[in-house]
C-alpha cells in the first residue's frame, strides 16, 4: 500500500451512516484489490482528505444527516491540478427537491459519478476504478507541473546568475579597456587589425606573392587611416614575409604626411593562423616615433659637424698663420713706399688677403675657434643700430620689422661677430625672398623656467634673437643639413654654404645655441639663444692712441714657431723702436730670456712644439713672478679652470701692427688688464667651451 499524502494516495474513502453501507462497501472494493477507509461521519471524511485520498464513496443521506460544509470547504480550497472524484450512492427518487438537491450537489462537488441504488458490486467497483484513475492522472499532472515549476525556477536562477557574471565580466572587461587605452595613450600607440580570411582562401597555403603584400598594404592603410610613401612599401612587403615565416611583424617606416612633415612610425603585430595553417589574421599595434628620429638624426648631425669642425678648425689655423704673415709683410711694404702703383698694388694684394681671412674666420667660427672678443651688450641697442646696413642689404621689396623686449637681459658676447651672423641671417632671408616679403628681428628673454624655451638648453637665463622672414622656408632635408659648412643650395659662385656654420658656432662658442623653424612656402625663423650676463660694460679703448708709441728703447723676446709670422712682428716692433730679441721655441725662448739681463716684455706664441707657450711663461714668471707677458694665438687651444694665465692679456692672429702696437704698449704701461682693446681680451675669454 502506497503512503498516504495527498498527493498519491489512492486510499477510497467510503461514508455511508446507515447500519452496515459503509463496511460492506469497503469489503467489497478491498475484495477489487482497492485501499479502503470507511468514515464514521462527514467530519472524519474531511479529516481523511486531508491526509489524502484517490476517491470516495459518499451516499446520498450522509448530507441530510451531518453538516457537510466542511466537505463543501475543502473542494473549494483543492489546489489547481486537483478536481476529487466522488462517487455518490442515490435512492431513485421523483420528488423534484430530491433532484434538485442532487443537481446542487454535484455542482458543489463538481466531480461527481451518480450511482442508483440497488447498485451491482462490478458497477460500484468500476465506478471506483474510474474514479481512482482520473485521480492518478491529476497525480501525474500535479507532479509534472511540481517539476516544471521547479526547473523553471532553476532557469530563473541559473539566469540570474549568469546575468551577474556576465555583468561581472563586462565591468571587468570596460575596466581592462580603459587600462589598454590609456596604456596605448601614453604609449603613443594605436592598434590595428587587418582580417586575412579573404585572402587566405585565394592564395597558396604555404606562401605568398608580391600581390599579396599589396594588398595587405592597402588593407592595413585603410585600417590604421594613413599611407606610406611609395620608397616605404618595399620594406613593409619584406616585413610581411617575416611575419609569415615567423609570425611576428616588425616593421620602421613612414607615413606620407604633408611635404615637410614625415612621420615615422614602428608597426609591430603578430600573425594568427586557422587549423589548416592558412594565415587568417595580422593584428599590432602603431607607435610614433618621429621625435625618437629626429634626436637621432639631430645627435648625428651635431657629431657629424663636430668632427668637421675639428678638420675645418686645423686647416684654418695653418691659413691664419700664412694670412698673418701677408698681411703683415703688405703692411709693412705699405710703410716703406710711397710708390703710389706699388702701393695701390698693395692694397689689392691687402684686399683679397682679406678675403681669405675673411673665409678663415668663417671657418674658425664654425669650427668655434674664432678669438671672440666678447663685451657686455644690450641686444635691442645692437639690433637697433643695425637698421641702416639692413635697409641697405636688404633693398626696398623687402619690409623690416622689429619686435624688442621692453628690459631684455644684457648678454656678453662679441658684438661685431654678432652684426656679422645677423647680417648672415638677413642674406639669407633676403635670397628666399626674390619677390620682397617681410623681415622681423625680433628679441626676447627667456628664463630658466619658460615653457617657450627650446628643449635640449641647460637651465640658464637666455636671451634670444630671432631672424624670421616670410620667404621659400626650407624641406625638413634642408633644415637639418643647413649647419653643415658648405652646405648650400644656392648656384655655383652666390653662396660658399658657410653663413649659417658661422652663426652655429659662435653660438655655441658664445655659451648659447640655434634653433631653426622652417617650412616650406611659408618662412624661416632662425632664433640665437645667448646666455644672459650679469657682468657690466667694458671701457672702450682710445683707437687714436694705439700707435702712438715711440719705443722708447724698451726690450722684446718674440717667441714663435711660424717664422713668417716671427719675422713679420718682429720687424714691425722694430719699425716701433723695440729692441727685440727672437726665438723659434719655448726652449730657445728661455734660454734668451736667461741669458739677457734686460727684457722688459715677454711677446709669446701660445701653441708651439718643444716648450708652449704657458711652459715658457711658466719658467719666466718663476725668475721674475712681475714680468710682463703678452700672448699671441691664432688658435684657441683648451684651458683647464686652474689656469694660472687665465687673467694673462692675448692678442689674436692675424693682428694689425696697429693692434699689435696698442697691445704692446698697454702691456709695458701694465695698463688695466681688464680692459680689453682691440683683437685683445684676457685668455679667459678666449677660452672655448668645453665640449
Ligand atoms: N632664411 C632662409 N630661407 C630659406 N632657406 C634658407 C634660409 N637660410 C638658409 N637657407 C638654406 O640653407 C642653406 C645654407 O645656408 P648658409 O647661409 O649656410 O649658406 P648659403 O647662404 O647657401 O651660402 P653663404 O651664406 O655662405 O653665402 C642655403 O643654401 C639655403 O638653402
Ligand atoms: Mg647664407
Amino acid at each position: 500500500m502506497r503512503a498516504r499524502d495527498p498527493g498519491t494516495s489512492e486510499q477510497v474513502l467510503v461514508l455511508a451512516p446507515t447500519g452496515r453501507d459503509s463496511a460492506a462497501a469497503c469489503s467489497l472494493l478491498e475484495q477489487a484489490g482497492l485501499a479502503c477507509k470507511s468514515c464514521s461521519g462527514m467530519d472524519e471524511l474531511c479529516c481523511e482528505l486531508d491526509i489524502g485520498a484517490g476517491g470516495a464513496v459518499i451516499a446520498e443521506e450522509a448530507f441530510f444527516r451531518s453538516d457537510p460544509a466542511c466537505l463543501f470547504e475543502w473542494v473549494d480550497n483543492q489546489p489547481p491540478w486537483s478536481d476529487f472524484p466522488f462517487v455518490i450512492l442515490t435512492t431513485h427518487r421523483d420528488a423534484p427537491r430530491a433532484r434538485q438537491h442532487t443537481v446542487e450537489l454535484i455542482s458543489k462537488l463538481r466531480n461527481v459519478t451518480l450511482q442508483e441504488r440497488p447498485i451491482q458490486t462490478v458497477t460500484l467497483v468500476t465506478a471506483v476504478d474510474a474514479a481512482l484513475r482520473a485521480r492518478l492522472r491529476q497525480y501525474e499532472a500535479a507532479k509534472y507541473l511540481a517539476e516544471r515549476e521547479q526547473a523553471a525556477s532553476r532557469l530563473e536562477e541559473l539566469i540570474r546568475e549568469r546575468t551577474r557574471q556576465l555583468q561581472e565580466a563586462n565591468i571587468r572587461l570596460i575596466g581592462a579597456q580603459e587600462s589598454l587605452t590609456m596604456a596605448l595613450e601614453a604609449a603613443q600607440m594605436r592598434t590595428w587589425n587587418v582580417d586575412l580570411i579573404e585572402r587566405a582562401s585565394e592564395s597558396s597555403p604555404d606562401g605568398t606573392s608580391s600581390g599579396d603584400a599589396a594588398w595587405l598594404l592597402s588593407r592595413w592603410s585603410a585600417a590604421i587611416g594613413e599611407a606610406l610613401p611609395s620608397s616605404d612599401r618595399g620594406e613593409f612587403g619584406r616585413a610581411f614575409e617575416q611575419a609569415l615565416a615567423t609570425g611576428k611583424f616588425h616593421v620602421e617606416i613612414r607615413l606620407a604626411g604633408g611635404e615637410d612633415e614625415t612621420r615615422w612610425v614602428v608597426a609591430e603585430g603578430r600573425l594568427y593562423r586557422d587549423q589548416q595553417n592558412r594565415p587568417i589574421r595580422l593584428a599590432g599595434t602603431i607607435r610614433d616615433v618621429t621625435e625618437r628620429r629626429q634626436i637621432e638624426e639631430s645627435l648625428r648631425q651635431t657629431q657629424k659637424l663636430e668632427v668637421i669642425g675639428q678638420l675645418t678648425g686645423g686647416v684654418a689655423h695653418d691659413f691664419n698663420n700664412l694670412l698673418t704673415a701677408v698681411l703683415g709683410n703688405i703692411e709693412l711694404a705699405s710703410l716703406r713706399t710711397r710708390d703710389e702703383k706699388l702701393l695701390s698694388i698693395l692694397r689689392s694684394a691687402a684686399g683679397a688677403a682679406e678675403r681669405g681671412a675673411k673665409l678663415t674666420s668663417q671657418l674658425l667660427a664654425f669650427a668655434r675657434k674664432q678669438h671672440l672678443a666678447p663685451r657686455v651688450v644690450s641686444l635691442n641697442e645692437l639690433v637697433s643700430s643695425m637698421g641702416d646696413l639692413l635697409h641697405q642689404t636688404l633693398g626696398a621689396t623687402i619690409r623690416i620689422e622689429t619686435v624688442l623686449e621692453k628690459d631684455v637681459w644684457p648678454v656678453l658676447t662679441d658684438p661685431t661677430q654678432l652684426e656679422l651672423v645677423i647680417l648672415n641671417l638677413a642674406i639669407n632671408s633676403r635670397d628666399a625672398m626674390p619677390h620682397g616679403g617681410r623681415l622681423t628681428v625680433a628679441t626676447k628673454n627667456i628664463g630658466a623656467s619658460d615653457r617657450r624655451r627650446p628643449v635640449g638648453l641647460p637651465d640658464a637665463d637666455y636671451v634670444a634673437l630671432a631672424v624670421s622672414d616670410t620667404g621659400s622656408g626650407m624641406t625638413h632635408e634642408v633644415a637639418v643639413k643647413a649647419f653643415e659648412p658648405f652646405f648650400t643650395t644656392k648656384a655655383i659662385g652666390q653662396g660658399t654654404g658657410l653663413g649659417l656654420s658661422q652663426v652655429l658656432g659662435f653660438a655655441r662658442q658664445s655659451g648659447g645655441d640655434v634653433r631653426i623653424e622652417s617650412r616650406v612656402g611659408q618662412g624661416t625663423t632662425i632664433t640665437i639663444l645667448l646666455p644672459r650676463s650679469r657682468e657690466s660694460l667694458p671701457r672702450p679703448v682710445d683707437e687714436n692712441r694705439a700707435m702712438s708709441h715711440d719705443g722708447n728703447a724698451a726690450t722684446i723676446l718674440v717667441v714663435d714657431d711660424d717664422p713668417a709670422v716671427r719675422h713679420l712682428t718682429v720687424q714691425a716692433l722694430e719699425t716701433m723702436n723695440y729692441r727685440v730679441i727672437e726665438a723659434e721655441n719655448g726652449r730657445v725662448g728661455l734660454d734668451m730670456f736667461r741669458q739677457n739681463g734686460r727684457i722688459d716684455l715677454a711677446l709669446i706664441d701660445l701653441v708651439m712644439p718643444v716648450m708652449n707657450g704657458r711652459q715658457l711663461a711658466t719658467q719666466i714668471r718663476a725668475a721674475d713672478p712681475q714680468r710682463p707677458i703678452l700672448f699671441m694665438t691664432g688658435y684657441d687651444d683648451l684651458s683647464g679652470s686652474d689656469d694660472p694665465f687665465a687673467e694673462e692679456m692675448v692678442i689674436k692672429k692675424p693682428f694689425k701692427l696697429v693692434e699689435l702696437a696698442a697691445a704692446v704698449e698697454q702691456t709695458l704701461e701694465r695698463r688695466d688688464p681688464h680692459a680689453p682693446g682691440w683683437n685683445v681680451t684676457p685668455i679667459r675669454k678666449i677660452k672655448r667651451k668645453q665640449p
